[in-house]
């Protein structure tokens, strides 16, 4: 008997793999998604965004009891965390989102085999499967959604007890009492806020001189601002180079990024985020012809195909931006290409989300990199101190900045800090994709009251006809 044959293979079951898997069963493909983890997800479903946001929500409502609740009339008694039951809850939260993933893998007909995949070329897959024995599955198309996992750092061997990833960060049993994390990113500042705001010391790390690398300079100067407002201390612009084991934790040594005396902090956990890699190792790759580029992700061409014929990659694999939403684009994208459609991922419009309170969300360009283009741009910004909703919440820290071209109006980029900036961003993500100006979001009514108006006032901003500042 031959091997089973597909019309495709998916390789990782996370949310590049299992709604590329998804999408190709919807186009009428016969569909393999092969994943080595007990539960399908990957990162973002076990151990990455879904229990980050559960734990951020808990210890969201345990600050709002503590420091906010008295603002509204509120009395509590002395509070106390349950951190088992807190945990718990999280991990519910897990099983009902990865068991969703069974069920739609069952209704939509895709096979999932549980294993570790390596490439054999020649369109076969060979899986040693979880339970025992070995497979050999055969496609005329192959997928690597393999993901991602944390950059070690030298030196610093993470056990997840004292040493942590987000992994472990996500999973301690109690309340440390101090806390280094390693890196100013996306995962020091959400992990780092969770213990936080559970009364951990919280001492952040950062090689830059800024946090969140990525996102706009005035958004990233406001994030830290209020982080440091809410406890956390921030050590910029200083490199972990060495470390050791204390009776109580860690020490680890920074010097300045620009040259200087060695500093050294002390706690009992330390948290390394200082970036993601792409899973490549025992794949097969190199006998299959799959190249990786200089920084190690597989390499691909536009239609998101590897150096190896009928081999495709999507995700975290290929680098970019390392996001749940992109990897997710790419699949559908790359699926339907396969199908014959016109897949297609429109990167200049991917918008990225940091949940720390307050929110901090992004698409399109920075302020900072128009300048560098010579774009004649205009700036809109409305603070949310100004908005009647905010106020009645009880939350008016942060504010909405829109970036325009001067002459069309077309908005390039909008960057918001405050409430539910994750949500807000969409208004902006929308006008972008369908080439829309700042006009277009200004002269569309939004209901009152509500933090949306904030964008529309930004927008009207720029144009130096906020109604309300
Ligand atoms: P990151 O790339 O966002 O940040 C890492 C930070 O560590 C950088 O600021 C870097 O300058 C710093 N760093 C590196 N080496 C250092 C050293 N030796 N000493 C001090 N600082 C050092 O990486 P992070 O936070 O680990 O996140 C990984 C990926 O996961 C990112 O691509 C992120 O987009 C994604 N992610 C996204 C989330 C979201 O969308 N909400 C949540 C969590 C992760």
């Amino acid at each position: 008997m031959g091997a089973p044959s597909y019309d495709v293979i998916v390789i990782g079951g996370g949310p590049g793999g299992y709604v590329g898997a998804i999408r190709a069963a919807q186009l009428g493909m016969r569909v393999a998604c092969v994943e080595k983890r007990d539960t399908l997800g990957g990162t973002c479903l076990n151990v990455g965004c879904i229990p980050s946001k559960a734990l951020l929500q808990s210890s969201h409502h345990f600050d709002d009891a503590k420091n906010h609740f008295a603002d509204h009339g509120i009395q509590t008694g002395t509070l106390k965390v349950d951190v088992a039951k807190m945990m718990a809850r999280k991990n519910e939260v897990i099983a009902s989102n990865t068991k969703g993933i069974d069920f739609l893998f069952k209704k939509n007909k895709v096979d999932r085999i549980h294993g570790h995949a390596r490439l054999l070329g020649g369109g076969k897959v060979h899986v040693d499967l979880a339970a025992g024995g070995e497979r050999t599955l055969e496609a005329p198309a192959i997928v690597l959604a393999t993901g991602s996992f944390s950059a070690p750092l030298a030196g610093l061997e993470v056990d997840e007890k004292t040493v942590l990833s987000s992994t472990g960060a996500l999973e301690l049993d109690r309340i440390p009492e101090t806390m280094i994390v390693i890196g100013a990113g996306v995962i020091g500042l959400e992990l780092g806020s969770v213990w936080s705001r559970l009364g951990t010391r919280v001492q952040v790390i950062e090689y830059l001189d800024h946090v969140l690398p990525p996102l706009d300079g005035e958004i990233r100067t406001a994030m830290q601002k209020s982080l440091a407002a809410q406890g956390i201390e921030f050590h910029l612009g200083r490199s972990v180079v060495r470390s050791e084991r204390t009776a109580k934790g860690v020490r680890v040594f920074a010097t300045p990024s620009a040259g200087g005396e060695e500093q050294a902090f002390e706690a009992q956990t330390v948290l390394v985020a200082i970036g993601r890699r792409p899973v490549t190792a025992d794949l097969g790759l190199e006998a299959a012809g799959v190249a990786l580029n200089a920084r190690g992700f597989v390499q691909v061409d536009e239609t998101l195909a590897t150096t190896a014929k009928g081999v495709y990659a999507i995700g975290d694999v290929i680098g970019g931006m390392m996001l749940a939403h992109k990897a997710e684009e790419e699949g559908v994208a790359l699926m339907e290409r396969l199908a014959g459609q016109a897949g297609h991922v429109d990167y200049a419009t991917i918008p990225s989300v940091v949940y720390t309170t307050p929110e901090a969300a992004s698409v399109g360009q920075t302020e900072e990199q128009l300048k560098a283009d010579g774009v004649d741009y205009l700036v809109g910004k409305f603070p949310f101190a100004a908005n009647g909703r905010a106020k009645a919440n009880g939350f008016t820290d942060g504010f909405v900045k829109v970036l325009a071209n001067r002459r069309t109006g077309r908005v390039l980029g909008c960057h918001i800090i405050g409430p539910q900036a994750g949500d807000l961003i969409m208004e902006a993500v929308t006008a972008m994709v369908y080439g829309g100006s700042i006009q277009d979001i200004a002269y569309t009514c939004h209901p009152h009251p509500q933090l949306a108006e904030a964008v529309k006032e930004a927008a009207l901003a720029a144009e130096k006809r906020a109604l309300h500042i």
